[in-house]
């Protein structure tokens, strides 16, 4: 059984006091849930003033984004012993805004990933295609070049240590979810991708989560379907109400027999 994720990706939102203010409202409210890991990830220069609020509680930290040199001159990078030194035990790798807006490829994901490894940080690993890609039909072709990229040169016990999102560009701050038919289907798809390459232990073991206008009323659905182990959320999590119910629906969904399952 995977235990579920739900990860918050704030982006360039909220300042140090305003991270702070979200992060102790959300300490208070999500001490109930044991079953499912919680994760936020605020801007780097909140991270550190986050991890001291979040000693003690089970909501775990992680960064948006590395780069892979450990020091040296890379103006403006943030190197993975930094991020782990500010506190975060997670980190966002290969996000299709980084994609789009600043140049990530597949190698540079592989880079980047091989440097949170070592310095034992868990990636969260984005794939997820264009709409112009999916209206030409070649979704699959694209994550599944993707998901070769980002694990190029990696080991079983390496995919052991990370997740995946899968998150459709398209669906991503538009209010347009995939339905979550649309979803266990690539999130099947990318499992299957692992099967090939790591083997069956991997890939059942490797939680998938999904983002993209993830919200308390869309969740359950998504949390049902068999191969859906969590969601990487943005909007949502920017207020502790709807990141709070999007946890609990995540945890409800999974409470529901799975003979209840639709697949
Ligand atoms: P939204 O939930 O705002 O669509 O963002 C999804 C996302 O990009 C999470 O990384």
């Amino acid at each position: 059984m995977r235990k579920p994720i739900i990860a918050g990706n704030w982006k360039l939102h909220k300042t140090v006091k305003e991270s702070i203010d979200l992060v102790t409202l959300l300490k208070r409210q999500v001490s109930e849930f044991g079953q499912a890991e919680i994760i936020i990830c605020p801007v780097y220069t909140a991270l550190a003033s986050v991890a001291e609020v979040l000693l003690g509680s089970e909501i775990q930290l992680g960064a948006q984004d590395l780069y892979w040199e450990e020091k040296g001159a890379f103006t403006g990078q943030v190197s993975a012993p930094l991020v782990k030194e500010a506190g975060a035990s997670f980190v966002i790798i290969g996000h299709s805004e980084r994609r789009q807006f600043f140049h990530d490829t597949d190698e540079t994901v592989n880079k980047k990933i091989k440097a949170a490894l070592k310095w034992d940080l868990t990636p969260i690993v984005c794939v997820g295609e264009l709409l112009a890609e999916r209206e030409a039909n070649k979704t699959m072709q694209v994550v599944e070049k993707q998901v070769k990229g980002a694990f190029e040169g990696l080991s079983r016990e390496d995919l052991q240590k990370l997740t995946v999102a899968y998150e459709p560009v398209w669906a991503i701050g538009t209010g347009k979810v995939a339905t979550p038919e649309q979803a266990q289907e690539m999130h099947a798809f990318i499992r299957k991708q692992i099967y090939k390459l790591f083997g069956s232990d991997t890939a059942e073991g490797l939680r998938i989560l999904y983002g993209g206008s993830v919200k308390p009323d869309n969740i359950v659905g998504l949390m049902q379907k068999p191969d859906i182990d969590g969601a990487l959320v943005g909007g949502a999590s920017l207020e502790a109400q709807a990141f709070t119910d999007i946890i609990r629906g995540a945890v409800l969904a999974r409470t529901v027999p799975s003979s209840a399952k639709g697949r």
